[in-house]
């Protein structure tokens, strides 16, 4: 098949009008392209994947098969609101494979940041590999892949893609309907496929999910704190304006305790340290300093309704020397 590429004078998508005309074009091709085929998509439910499900749901119903799998790193909410969205709302065939116990169990005392994402996308591919060979007759595999991958890829810095790593027995054609687009223009797609606009325009986040912001051996009450804490920051940023306006903040549970003391009994338990960052290309950072009044608050709520956080820390440190992430 020949390669599809962004033509240079293509307008960039910025309108509904423009959305719309990309829409209707792709439907045209993904129909082209498909026929009456079954279709098989990894539904991450980021910002690309979810497009393109949405995508394709409009143009082949049916004959397009999701797997959502969750591997137990995903933050509060993520996996409830992928099934209210693409079963409930837009009908889809949709697969849920709750793998948490699988993926937990194999992260068990693994330390190593590097081993760990080893192992959080091997068997990523793994359980999604087993979900496909359950199913007759898919001949495509539908991937999320932008422009800016195909760039990044052509130009050495990162390899690009999912389908990559999937055994040799399975082997599918692709259909890539948001390859020639940039990340705003695929949100902007999002917003006019009817997708909710806390999906399009969510932060950032990391394949390995939480599992790289608890550092250390994966524990499920330290991962516990880590989704607990991050979903307050995520709700008080919301309230508070912010959530639009930085680029990417959460929360990290470190693996040592201190002592702390509630209700006049002593406790020994973790500190939960907030991250929040600006940035345009996640070369550099800088950090967004919050308001007093507001880190008084976070402070408030995630000691008294996150078990075994008795401290909040926020991290100062700018891009370089630290990174993003802690692993
Ligand atoms: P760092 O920590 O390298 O993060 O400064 C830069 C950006 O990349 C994200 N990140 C990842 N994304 N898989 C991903 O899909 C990963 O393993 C990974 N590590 C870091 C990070 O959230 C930040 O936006």
């Amino acid at each position: 098949m020949e390669e599809i590429r962004r033509p240079d004078d293509m307008a960039r998508i910025t309108t509904p009008e423009l959305a719309e005309a990309f829409i209707a074009e792709q439907i045209k091709l993904i129909k082209e392209q498909v026929g009456d085929k079954k279709v098989l998509l990894a539904l991450s439910g980021g910002v690309d994947s979810s497009v393109v499900a949405a995508l394709l749901i409009k143009a082949i119903g049916d004959q397009l098969t999701c797997v959502h799998v969750n591997h137990g790193l995903l933050r509060k909410g993520e996996p409830e609101q992928v099934i209210e969205v693409f079963r409930n709302q837009m009908k889809a065939n949709l697969i849920y494979v709750d793998a948490t116990d699988r993926f937990l169990d194999k992260l068990a005392g693994v330390t190593d940041p590097e081993e760990k994402r080893k192992i959080i996308g091997g068997e990523f591919i793994e359980v999604f590999a087993e979900e496909a060979r359950k199913l007759d007759g898919v001949e495509f595999l539908a991937q999320g892949t932008i422009w800016p991958d195909i760039l990044e890829s052509e130009a050495g810095i990162k390899a690009h893609h999912n389908a990559g790593g999937l055994p040799e027995d399975l082997k599918f054609e692709l259909v890539e309907p948001v390859r020639i687009l940039f990340k705003d223009e695929v949100r902007v797609v999002g917003v006019q496929l009817g997708l909710p606009e806390g999906m399009v325009y969510r932060q950032p986040f990391p394949g390995p999910g939480l599992g790289v912001r608890c550092p250390g051996a994966i524990t499920r009450d330290r991962l516990e704190a880590v989704r607990e804490s991050d979903a307050i920051l995520r709700e008080e940023f919301a309230k508070n304006g912010l959530s639009g306006k930085v680029w990417q903040y959460f929360t990290v549970v470190p693996d040592f305790r201190s002592t702390g003391i509630t209700d006049g009994k002593r406790t020994f338990a973790w500190p939960c340290i907030i991250r929040a960052i600006n940035t345009t290309d996640v070369m550099e950072v800088t950090v967004e300093h919050l308001e007093p009044q507001l880190i008084d608050h976070l402070v408030k709520r995630i000691t008294t309704e996150v078990p075994g956080i008795n401290r909040v820390l926020f991290d100062y440190t700018p891009k370089p020397p630290a990174t993003v992430e802690y692993e």
